[in-house]
């Protein structure tokens, strides 16, 4: 019997045939005392721009997507505003100007801006520190300290990262 099938069906069958390429497993990632963590999810992607006012607009006003009121961070030497991209967020960074900013080496090298960092939330940062340290992947300092959404934080270096710069976040 002829079957005839829309070309959406056939598409959609084709794009089921690529899944086993994209079959994901997960590695024990316990450290030495016993304690697991892992991974949860992407919590945001950060941009570091001269101004959150110029690189907001983009986001704001051409994609039309929502964002959060520009904060102060002045432990970290930025100001942050966040937009929200449903499956994760956007973290829109600019330097504080009257201290000695963590982002102002970066804008620098990119002055019209650019990713600056990941972020990954973890179900527990501290096992993840000793675990990762173990495992000879530098940290950026001895421990976490509070991030932008009130929780602790640590950077991961980005030599032993490929390039990018990882924030872990405790969720
Ligand atoms: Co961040």
């Amino acid at each position: 019997m002829l079957r005839i099938y829309s070309k959406n069906l056939l598409i959609s069958m084709m794009c089921q045939k690529r899944l086993p390429h994209q079959t994901f497993k997960r590695y024990n990632n316990s450290n030495s005392s016993g304690s697991s963590w892992k991974i949860l999810r992407l919590n945001h992607i950060a941009i570091a721009s001269k101004t959150i006012e110029e690189s907001s607009t983009l986001y704001k006003d051409k994609f039309r997507m929502e964002t959060s009121d520009k904060h102060a961070q002045p432990d970290h030497g930025v100001n942050t505003m966040f937009v929200d991209c449903g499956n994760t967020k956007i973290e829109l960074l600019d330097p504080i100007t009257d201290c000695k900013s963590p982002i102002e080496n970066f804008l620098d090298k990119n002055p019209t801006g650019g990713i600056h960092h990941l972020c990954f939330e973890v179900d527990n940062l501290d096992a993840a520190c000793l675990d990762l340290r173990q495992r000879g992947l530098r940290l950026l300092s001895d421990r976490p300290k509070i991030g932008a959404h009130g929780k602790p934080v640590i950077f991961c270096h980005p030599k032993d990262c490929s390039g990018v710069l990882i924030e872990l976040e405790q969720a």
